[in-house]
């Protein structure tokens, strides 16, 4: 999805700019480009439908990155703005790159949302003798600005924005006002980096952490005016907010592959760490409890909660398919998962009793924020369980569960998953240790989740199994996950990852619907993965795999240590055995390692999946 960076100091902005973008290349993205200020109060720009890289190729001859001459120090700074663009109004192409200029090429904008009237302000300025060099949304909101009356850019862009409706995050630069740099949100991030002796702009931290780890989160309906020597914040109605600094703890090196082919082998093998970081601090010894200080809500309330729905897109809702299972089971609350994208829609009831939980890695998810902001406007509490501190939805919530997955690159999510699925697992004890679940079942439930990261660790060891099964994985058109009750979530979640980077055609079911309909489609060529975990079903899953094996299907199965499947399936998977209620976060990670490998195997470009970006901010 698009990125935005911006640049004011005392350095050549173009390479810093162009950094920043190549670290924003993770979202998905198929334009880019920059514009800085250069000399004699005009702008240059450079911009293209392809890579950062492209971008490059495009700077006069001689540019070598650190030796910025396409930036000028005008009055002893250098300024620019920057972008990666994902293409909704107008396809993929030089003109439809960001970022855009006023027709008297005074005025640059870089912008990320939509603006839903653009059609018809587009024709007015057209009316107006306005020529268009873009088919984009974006393109009218730099002939507003330049068009404005204001004497300054942050009059101007107040103008310009109080004709516009629609969201955005956006920076905007004016070669007559070649000190600043003004920035308004609304339904899209921006983040401030403060600096020494200079500033930054962002859409996603990623872009900053080289350079600094101070950043101002503005919110929905508010600008900022960025100068060399600090920001000043404003609202639509140009009254002045104050904003808290907060430090980020994610580093440069975070954004590194390191030794690893891709970022999403890198991030399989850090779950031990980041499994540790999500848990460290939060077991109570004394009471067989998690302590959750973020959820902001005391004991007392904690006991008026009559149900809880758990609200997520993609992968984000599996893992909280598998909170709903955890909780109910533990906390004894009535709980259920359901797309954050169908919620939003269909005008659900929002009951005072009930506890809401947006689960996103992101934070920025725009139909899980849409359904959070319902959701408040209805008087619903809310609250997060979220890898991105100061994220939109993090902020949207009244309290909740910081992931500490560290950043995740790959679009594929693994790690913040496998977070997310132990973040449910301490708010589920927490609950349950207020209400029924006894100190003997608490401290056995903490101890397993303080065993998982030995025992994830324990399965990426053993990988060969996996690598092998890929193989002849890699081979089929179609492919099942079966998996019930705790195992279904597991499934889902499996098919979801194999089909999303490798391009197979995947589907999950719960292994007690396959004989009303899907068993049809068993034969030689479409294998299943099913998840048998040595449980109180395991007789009954026993039975499916005959029912498949019996109509030549062949079979992965993921089981526990000491389980024999006898010659039922061509691989079998044993993890280590955990508790019960969290087996499924264990039996999650060969699923990953086998999306992994088979689409090693099929040569697919892992890291960045066709058609796919790592962060949804639209619609
Ligand atoms: C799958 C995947 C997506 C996300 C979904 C929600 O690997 O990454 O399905 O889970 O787009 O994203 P977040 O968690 O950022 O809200």
């Amino acid at each position: 999805m698009c990125g935005i960076v911006g640049y004011i100091g005392q350095k050549p902005a173009t390479p810093i700019l162009l950094d920043g973008l190549a670290r924003l290349e993770y979202r998905g993205y198929d334009s880019a480009g920059v514009a800085v200020l250069a000399a004699k109060r005009s702008l240059e720009v450079h911009k293209v439908a392809g890579r950062v890289r492209d971008v490059m190729a495009t700077l006069p001859a001689g540019f070598e990155g650190a030796d910025d001459i396409l930036s000028r120090c005008v009055r002893g700074h250098y300024m620019g703005i920057g972008h990666t663009r994902w293409a909704t109004h107008g396809g993929p192409s030089d003109d439809n790159a960001h970022p855009h200029l006023s027709q008297d090429r005074r005025v640059a904008v870089v912008h990320n949302g939509i603006i839903d009237n653009a059609a018809d302000l587009r024709k007015a300025l057209i009316g107006d003798g306005v020529t268009f060099r873009s088919e984009t949304d974006t393109e009218v909101l730099a002939h507003l600005v330049a068009r404005a009356y204001a004497d300054t850019l942050e009059d101007a862009v107040l103008e310009a924005l109080a004709q516009v409706e629609g969201t955005y995050g956006l920076a905007v630069i004016d070669a007559r006002h070649p000190d600043r740099i003004v920035v308004a949100r609304n339904g899209s991030p921006i983040i401030l980096g403060i600096g020494e002796n200079e500033m930054h702009v962002a859409s996603d931290v990623a872009a900053l952490v080289r350079y600094t780890t101070q950043v101002v989160h503005l919110d929905d309906g508010e600008l900022a005016s960025v100068t060399l020597d600090g920001f000043r914040t404003f609202t639509w109605g140009a009254r002045s907010t104050s904003k808290e600094t907060v430090t980020v703890d994610w580093s440069y090196d975070d954004y590194d592959r390191g030794a690893y082919e891709h970022f999403m082998i890198k991030e399989i093998h850090e779950q031990p760490e980041s499994v540790r970081r999500c848990i460290r601090g939060r077991v109570d010894e004394r009471f067989h409890t998690a302590h959750l200080g973020g959820l902001n809500l005391d004991a007392r309330e904690a006991r008026g909660i009559r149900r809880i729905k758990i609200l997520g897109c993609g992968s984000a809702y599996y893992a909280g398919q598998f909170g709903a299972q955890f909780i109910e089971e533990v906390a004894r609350i009535p709980a259920d998962a359901e797309p954050a994208s169908e919620f939003r829609y269909r005008n659900p009831v929002v009951e005072p009793d009930t506890l809401y939980v947006a689960v996103s890695q992101s934070g920025e998810t725009y139909d899980t924020l849409t359904a959070v902001q319902e959701l408040k406007r209805k008087g619903g509490r809310v609250i997060g369980l979220v890898n991105v501190v100061g994220s939109s939805i993090a902020r949207a919530c009244d309290g909740g569960i910081y992931l500490h997955a560290g950043p995740e690159v790959a679009v594929a999510s693994t790690k913040a998953l496998t977070n997310m699925s132990v973040g449910f697992s301490l708010l589920g004890v927490h609950l349950g240790r207020i209400r029924d679940l006894s100190p003997a079942n608490g401290r056995r439930l903490v101890d397993g989740l303080q065993a998982l990261p030995n025992q994830i660790d324990a399965i990426l060891e053993n990988g060969q199994a996996i690598t092998d099964a890929a193989q002849w994985v890699s081979k089929a058109q179609s492919i099942f996950f079966v998996g019930r009750v705790r195992g279904y979530p597991v499934a889902r979640e499996g098919a979801q990852k194999l089909k999303e980077i490798s391009y197979l055609h995947a589907e999950a079911y719960q292994t007690s619907e396959l004989k009303h309909g899907p068993l049809a489609l068993i034969s030689p060529d479409v294998p299943t993965v099913a998840i048998v975990p040595d449980d109180e079903l395991f007789d009954r899953n026993l039975t499916a795999l005959h029912e498949i094996s019996a109509r030549s299907g062949p079979m992965l199965v993921i089981t526990h240590e000491g389980v024999d499947v006898g010659d039922l399936a061509a691989t079998t998977i044993k993890v280590p055995r955990n508790e019960p209620e969290l087996d499924p976060i264990l039996m999650t990670v060969p699923l990953q390692m086998l999306a992994y490998r088979v689409s090693v195997a099929l040569g697919r470009d892992i890291d960045k999946p066709r058609n796919l970006a790592k962060s949804v901010t639209v619609e």
